[in-house]
């Protein structure tokens, strides 16, 4: 099996500023590499790592527990984080990971369908128990809601014509391959800016994956929640893939780091009316150069943290 070589790895460890007797979560496992080395830094700690992906989940298990048997795997999507701890018992955490989007294995098997490069099944579900998937958005969604994600989730400028030729084809038969796809979406781009701006289905296929998925929509609210879980002193480390991603974890940092708007001449600002959480880095951590020439997904790859405040909140 291809293997999924874990991004920013000693910047998230770092970063999570792990205790030996602490609770982490990793709410996006993978394959485990992130996992791991937190697992390696506990004694009395315990970690809970969330994905949907069962191919990803068993190999992450066997990884695991050769360190040791600290942990708890949960099969599930990481919306229901809150849900899945309070049910445990566990109301306050030291620390949480997202290490967001797709692994290289998800993305490098051709029959999940999430690659341009690969001949498959329009698919791109990371839970395979889903119903929705590509095919069913590709064949059956109104044109309106086709460019809305296009443009929305792909950020490109040709949704229009793109959704247009996907109504024309589709009328005809049903768009059942990736490779099918590439070609209507060839099909409706203009051929100068074909040429342009790498892949011209790169865009159509990240608005898919990020429709089928719901990634957006269940970052966002979770990362709230994220939030609310963390004890005073604890962090969350997010690792983004896209600056959609980027621009959501920042907002809401932005958002829980800022000082209320406060009546004009106060001295000090009183305690209540401090931020509850700080950042640890005010520019994102990006990869260095030896590991954008190991690893061409740590390309795009932003890393924020930020703590809960140990006085307030
Ligand atoms: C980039 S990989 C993580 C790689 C991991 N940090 C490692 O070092 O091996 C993202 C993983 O998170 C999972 N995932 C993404 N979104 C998820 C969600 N909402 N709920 C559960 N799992 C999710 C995917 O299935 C994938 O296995």
């Amino acid at each position: 099996m291809e293997k999924h070589i874990p991004v920013l790895w000693d910047e998230t460890i770092e970063g999570l500023n792990i205790h030996k007797d602490g609770i982490y979560v990793d709410c996006t496992l993978g394959f485990g590499g992130h996992s791991s080395r937190i697992l390696e830094k506990l004694e009395n700690g315990h970690l809970y790592g969330f994905d949907q992906d069962e191919n990803a989940l068993a190999y992450a298990k066997a990884r695991l527990a050769a360190i040791s048997n600290h942990f708890t795997l949960i099969d599930r999507n990481f919306k229901y984080l809150k849900e899945e701890m309070t049910s445990r018992g566990i109301h306050a955490v030291d620390g949480i990971l997202f290490d967001l989007g797709v692994s290289s294995v998800q993305f490098d098997t051709a029959s999940r369908g999430f690659s341009y490069n690969y001949d498959a099944r329009l698919d791109m579900r990371m839970d395979e128990r889903q119903r929705l998937d590509a095919y069913m958005i590709v064949n059956e969604w109104p044109y309106a809601k086709l460019v809305q994600i296009i443009t929305r989730y792909g950020e490109e400028k040709f949704a229009k014509n793109i959704a247009r030729q996907i109504e024309k084809e589709r009328q005809k038969a049903p768009i059942e391959t990736t490779f099918q796809l590439v070609e209507i979406i060839k099909q409706a781009i203009p051929a100068p800016a074909r040429r342009k701006g790498g892949h011209p289905a790169k865009r159509t296929f990240q608005a898919l994956r990020i429709a089928v998925n719901d990634e957006l929509n269940v970052f966002h609210d979770t990362l709230y929640d994220a939030l609310d879980l963390l004890r005073p002193g604890g962090r969350i480390a997010v690792i983004t893939f896209h600056s959609l991603e980027d621009r959501i974890c920042k907002q809401i940092f932005r958002e829980k780091t800022a000082l209320p708007d406060l009546p004009a001449g106060l001295p000090v600002i009183p305690a209540e009316m401090q931020p509850a959480y700080h950042l640890i880095n005010k520019k994102p951590i990006e990869a260095s150069e030896a590991e954008l020439e190991a690893n061409h997904r740590a390309h795009s790859a932003k890393l924020r943290i930020i703590e809960r405040n140990e006085t307030n909140g």
